[in-house]
């Protein structure tokens, strides 16, 4: 069954419709510009502001609808993305990047995170706790929010919508979701897959566009309730900013610096694997990417050069080819972005491999690609950085493409303190046989996530995602806490003696 097309409309309401401005926009495949894959909706304040209309309108039914009804139709949404996975990641392949193999486990991230919050519309409870008086009831109950403006990136396509959409959804809530421009497909199959399961007409609209026609708007619209970001630091700043002059409570999930601590006792086999598939995993577009490698001095030649070769027989090309392990970086901008960096950096520390913009990775092999003989694409060499201050540059600032910075340490009392100079804080990892450091590390590193023995990336949505410092404002997606992000607490008294008690009074 092929249900893509290439003429994407707005989803409002439960119609597919064409946005006011009349425009539209292509989607391209980052392994091909030239590829146009589909057109979008430029859409601009009137069609966010249709769909906070329909939204609102569907919120007074669907908070209604019993929780477990919900749960149910979050896990028919579920079974029906386990039926198209394939589908959905070869599409996620061609709008994205990534190679099949990543993309098939972002389809079942997004799996992962509907069975999970199907369970929750059986376990939305709140607390009975003793009262002061006798015949009184007190107790806390969890109430949707109302309208939820979701804004994704273009990194994880299906999975941090995902992310976002479940909970709120089986909550009670209704969304508006504004999928990144790069990677709009993956938002709308979502949309088709909820439509499909039963989600009621107006609980979840998509609004595809640019950020200051179609996200500012969405931030901006005093009915929606709550606003829910991921990307980058700037936009972030200039999200907070609207909703704190609206009073409108936000979540924040942005940038990192994630370290890799290489100790003496490391498995450095092991340890190269996690640096390679961390920094180099997704072309390095996580943000939860390894950009920083500290290594014990003792071992870092050894590391440094397994390190180097690896990274040098990454095979490069179009993710939708089965022997590819690194895609494209998004677009020509990142790419541009990532290339300055790293030539900055190169003036002062020493870049071992990679530094270059390879557009054509696999032009010796053309058939492959059909029609699209020509692979330009937005390519960069996977690159190692050593000869690294702590401080520099390249060991601060997020480069979030296939660029690591390897560090060299000899105190490992104060490794900890260099993985922590870092204005973000989402996940680090160390690689150690020492019991005891292993405590230590995880304890004092100051980040959301933290890995013994594996990499920065990879982790599963039944824990809490999120990081402190500059990485966010303090809220977690997934896990046991997804539900704070999309809930308020309504506090219920209930006093059934028939006569005025009153609490507090100290007679
Ligand atoms: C992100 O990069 O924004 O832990 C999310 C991981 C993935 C999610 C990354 N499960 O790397």
């Amino acid at each position: 069954m092929n249900i893509f097309k290439t003429d994407y409309k707005n989803y409002i309401g439960g119609q597919w419709v064409d946005s006011a401005s009349g425009k539209t926009f292509e989607v391209t495949n980052p392994a091909h510009c030239k590829q146009v894959l589909a057109t979008c909706q430029d859409s601009n304040a009137e069609d966010i502001n249709n769909a906070v209309a329909a939204a609102q309108e569907a919120f007074k039914k669907w908070r209604k609808v019993p929780a477990p009804k919900r749960g149910e139709i979050m896990f028919k949404a579920s079974e029906i993305l386990v039926r198209d996975k394939e589908d959905i990641a070869k599409v996620m392949t061609q709008e994205m990047g990534k190679p099949l193999s990543e993309t098939r486990g972002d389809v079942q991230e997004a799996i992962d995170m509907g069975y999970y919050a199907a369970g929750e519309g059986r376990r939305l409870g709140g607390k009975v706790v003793p009262s002061e008086l006798n015949d009184k009831f007190c107790m806390s109950m969890r109430m949707p929010i109302g309208v939820i403006g979701a804004i994704t990136p273009w990194n994880f396509p299906i999975a941090i919508p995902s992310w976002k959409s479940f909970p709120a959804l089986v909550a009670g809530n209704t969304m508006v979701m504004k999928p990144a421009e790069d990677t709009p497909l993956s938002v709308l199959r979502l949309a088709m897959v909820f439509e499909e399961a039963g989600v009621p007409p107006g609980v979840f609209n998509v609004v595809t566009g640019y950020g200051p026609t179609a996200g500012q708007p969405l931030v901006e619209h005093t009915d929606v309730k709550f606003i829910s970001f991921t990307g980058s630091t700037v936009t972030g700043y200039q999200v907070a900013t609207k909703c704190a002059e609206r009073m409108a409570p936000y979540s924040l999930e942005m940038g990192g610096k994630n370290a890799i601590v290489v100790m003496e006792d490391a498995d450095i086999d092991l340890a190269v694997d996690g640096v390679v598939w961390g920094a180099f995993g997704t072309s390095g577009q996580r943000c939860t990417a390894c950009s920083r490698v500290f290594v014990h001095d003792s071992v870092k030649a050894d590391f440094t050069d397994k390190l180097v070769k690896r990274a040098g027989a990454l095979m490069i090309g179009d993710g939708l080819d089965d022997k590819v392990q690194m895609g494209p970086v998004i677009n020509e901008k990142a790419l541009k972005k990532i290339h300055n960096m790293v030539t900055e950096a190169s003036a002062t520390n020493t870049l071992l491999c990679g530094g270059t913009i390879n557009q054509h990775p696999t032009k010796d092999i053309p058939e492959k690609y059909g029609e699209f003989t020509d692979t330009f694409g937005w390519f960069y060499t996977p690159t190692v950085i050593t000869d690294v201050d702590q401080n520099d540059m390249i060991a601060q600032e997020e480069v979030f493409g296939p660029v690591v910075a390897v560090i060299s340490f000899n105190d490992t009392n104060e490794v900890i303190d260099m993985v922590n100079n870092s204005k973000y804080g989402l996940s680090a990892a160390i690689y150690t046989a020492n019991v005891n450091f292993a405590f230590k590390a995880f304890n004092e590193i100051d980040t959301g996530i933290t890995y013994i023995n594996s990499s920065t990336i990879g982790a599963e949505i039944q824990l809490p995602f999120g990081g402190t410092k500059g990485t966010g404002n303090g809220h977690r997606e997934a896990g046991h806490s997804m539900i704070d992000n999309c809930t308020e607490w309504k506090s219920v008294f209930v006093d059934y003696s028939g006569t005025l008690q009153k609490a507090q009074i100290d007679d």
